[in-house]
């Protein structure tokens, strides 16, 4: 069976949508391996988004996930790395479709341009295994 790395980012954790969240993971069937409320460092989130690190928007990124404690967990099921992508909804709350997280918890940017999205998941079968081993070691791949 697969496994996905996911967040609850600090705007999930605090508007109080955890709740919220692991209900919907918990109703598809997913399993929850892992789960632990931390606080994210500059030099994690480096790593985590490498792929983003160069984008004009990072500083935003920084801010955003270190602004208070986040919750990050493991869940395991049959495909679930792009099932917890569709519940998810488009990065962007603006084009996410009523039905997924963020296009029932979140707001479309503001002013301030920041994309403040309830959750994180792997998006392929090499993050996932990369993100499960960074945040939470080998032994939980
Ligand atoms: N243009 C942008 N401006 C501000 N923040 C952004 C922008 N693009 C992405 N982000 C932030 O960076 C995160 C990572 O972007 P990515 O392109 O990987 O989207 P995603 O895979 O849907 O989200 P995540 O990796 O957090 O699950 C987004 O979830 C969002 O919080
Ligand atoms: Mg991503």
């Amino acid at each position: 069976m697969e496994k996905t790395f996911f967040i609850i980012k600090p705007d999930g954790v605090s508007r109080g949508l955890v709740g919220h969240v692991l209900h919907r993971m918990e109703r598809r069937g997913f399993v929850i391996e892992r789960l632990e409320m931390r606080q994210a460092t500059p030099e994690l989130l480096r790593e985590h988004y490498a792929a983003l690190v160069d984008k004009p928007f990072f500083p935003k990124i920084e801010e955003y996930m270190t602004s208070g404690p986040l919750l990050a967990g493991v869940i395991k099921g049959n495909r679930v790395i792009s099932s917890w992508r569709t519940m998810m909804g488009a990065t962007n709350p603006k084009d996410a479709l009523p039905g997924t997280i963020r296009g029932d918890y979140a707001q479309a940017p503001g002013d301030s341009g920041g994309i403040f999205n309830v959750v994180h998941g792997s998006d392929s079968a090499e993050s996932a295994k990369k993100e499960i081993a960074l945040w939470f070691g080998s032994d939980a791949l």
